[in-house]
């Protein structure tokens, strides 16, 4: 089939990517020339794993090519799939980008086309969105398009696996006579031997959206119940996996820690709230999923502090991770510039570093006054605390013995419950997770045992072992 994908970010890249290895002819476009220009030369303007290999395949088989111009990849396309941005940044819906995006495409595409909108839409806008596409036909004296949606359920770092292996495909019908679009996407999909869901547009708008919301709320039911958790002195760990193995509730995004980052599930949140209340329904629990995942990143700065203890100015912590998750550069909404942020506020020096070094450089720009390093171990350096905020495979290795020596105070606060708090702490550190023990006892905050004198004085059985929590 020859497609037309609009829109080279995350979802339509990947998008334009795997219908070309399913053998398409698919042409992807973008506004900007940068990125157009960039994906020509072979280059990625997003890390994700797989991803490189997967467009080049494309390109050297002639079935993937990138452009500027709509007219030209529409006009000949069976199928246009959309793909750009609907939220303004701020925690808000915009529909600005798409509808400019539709006037574009719209009034090019070949009669009796499918027009495929991939892009997570707020839901008051889904009614309108058959309507502006008719219209713009009728005012070009065209016949009409066909209209659905197909919500994206990939996640960054496994994109490809989920367009490819997804769990399930939906197809949303809004103007589709006698479903012949819908037939179409349907056969497009064969090759993923998924469930294909077919249901009305608004449905499936909100299938995508309650997927998300659905899974932002067990990551803040799991780290509320990591904070009862550290009240009684239990482990989360212990209490998710015994829960988890209940099949009505399963272990999956039941990981407590720093609380969810990223362009989605925070957004969707914030925007769903408001969609709501446009309804009449006042979201209540989707304001406390909200306000639980924003508190873990203000209590995980608040631990550091105190274990820090007074005076901050000259104290130094090491952030290990700066992405909202591992296996992508993305830094939208990322809990570690947060965590950032409210240290530097607070007087406190801030040495960062993370695997990619795209998010580095951009961390860079974003704070000036915030040192950057390539390595874990440049970064602990004379720090007197070290938090953990991103779970990258190379932290689960590093030698904590090495970390020791080069550190200037013994608190690891692991914000992921990623590290093995036996292992830090035999090597001489405090180790503080979220859920996992006790809640840090007032005789181990530094104003009693300043870090950096800690380390030098303290008898070994006093310091070995000290499994807290934030
Ligand atoms: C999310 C959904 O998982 C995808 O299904 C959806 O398609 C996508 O949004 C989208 O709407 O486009 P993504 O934003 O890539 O995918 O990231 P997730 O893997 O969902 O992780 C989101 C955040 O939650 C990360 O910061 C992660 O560290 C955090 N998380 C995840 C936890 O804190 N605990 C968990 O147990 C799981």
């Amino acid at each position: 089939m020859r497609i037309s994908v609009v829109g080279l970010g995350y979802v339509g890249l990947v998008t334009a990517a795997c219908l070309a290895k399913w053998g398409h002819a698919v042409r992807g476009v973008d506004t900007s020339a940068a990125r157009v220009t960039a994906l020509n030369a072979g280059s990625l303007p997003i890390f994700e794993p797989g991803l490189d290999e997967l467009v080049a395949a494309g390109r050297d088989a002639g079935r993937l090519t990138f452009g500027q111009s709509i007219p030209d990849a529409v006009r000949d396309a069976e199928m246009v799939f959309i793909a750009v941005g609907t939220h303004d940044g701020n925690g808000g819906w915009q529909t600005d980008t798409m509808r400019t995006c539709l006037a574009g495409v719209v009034p090019e595409m070949p009669d009796g086309s499918v027009l495929v909108v991939r892009s997570t839409l707020p839901p008051g806008f889904v009614s309108e969105l058959a309507p502006i596409v008719s219209r713009i036909r009728e005012e070009v004296d065209r016949p009409p398009v066909r209209v659905l949606l197909n919500p994206e359920f990939t996640r960054e770092g496994r994109a490809i696996t989920d367009f490819l292996r997804p769990e399930r495909v939906v197809i949303g019908v809004l103007d589709d006579p006698e479903e012949e679009g819908a037939a179409r996407l349907h056969d497009l999909y064969t090759p993923a031997e998924a469930p294909i869901l077919v249901m009305s547009g608004i449905n499936a708008a909100l299938a995508k959206l309650g997927a998300n919301l659905f899974l932002a709320t067990k990551i803040s039911f799991a780290n509320e119940l990591a904070g009862i958790c550290e009240g009684f002195g239990a482990s989360i760990d212990d209490v998710v996996e015994a829960m988890g193995y209940d099949s009505r509730i399963g272990r999956s995004f039941l990981r407590a820690g720093v609380g969810f980052g990223g362009s989605c599930l925070p957004n969707q949140v914030s925007m769903m709230i408001r969609s709501a209340e446009g309804v009449g329904v006042e979201a209540s629990m989707l304001r406390a999923v909200d306000k639980v995942n924003h508190g873990q990143r203000t209590r995980l700065a608040d631990t550091l502090t105190r274990l820090l203890g007074e005076p901050l100015a000259g104290k130094r912590v090491a952030l290990l991770g700066l992405t909202f998750k591992p296996d992508t550069d993305d830094l939208r909404d990322a809990p570690a510039l947060e965590v950032a942020r409210l240290l530097l506020e607070r007087g406190v020096a801030v040495t960062a570093t993370d695997p990619m070094a795209t998010a580095r450089s951009r961390v860079g720009q974003m704070f000036s006054t915030l040192r950057l390093t390539d390595s874990a171990y440049d970064a602990v350096g004379g720090a007197d605390a070290i938090a953990l905020l991103t779970e990258w495979p190379e932290y689960a290795t590093l030698d904590w013995t090495a970390v020791r020596a080069l550190a200037r105070g013994r608190i690891v606060v692991d914000g992921r419950n990623y590290l093995s708090a036996q292992e830090v702490s035999d090597a001489g550190f405090l180790y503080v997770g979220v859920g996992r023990g006790h809640a840090v006892p007032p005789s181990e905050t530094s104003a009693e045992l300043p870090a950096s004198e800690v380390a030098e004085n303290e008898p070994r059985e006093r310091r070995v072992g000290v499994e807290v929590t934030l």
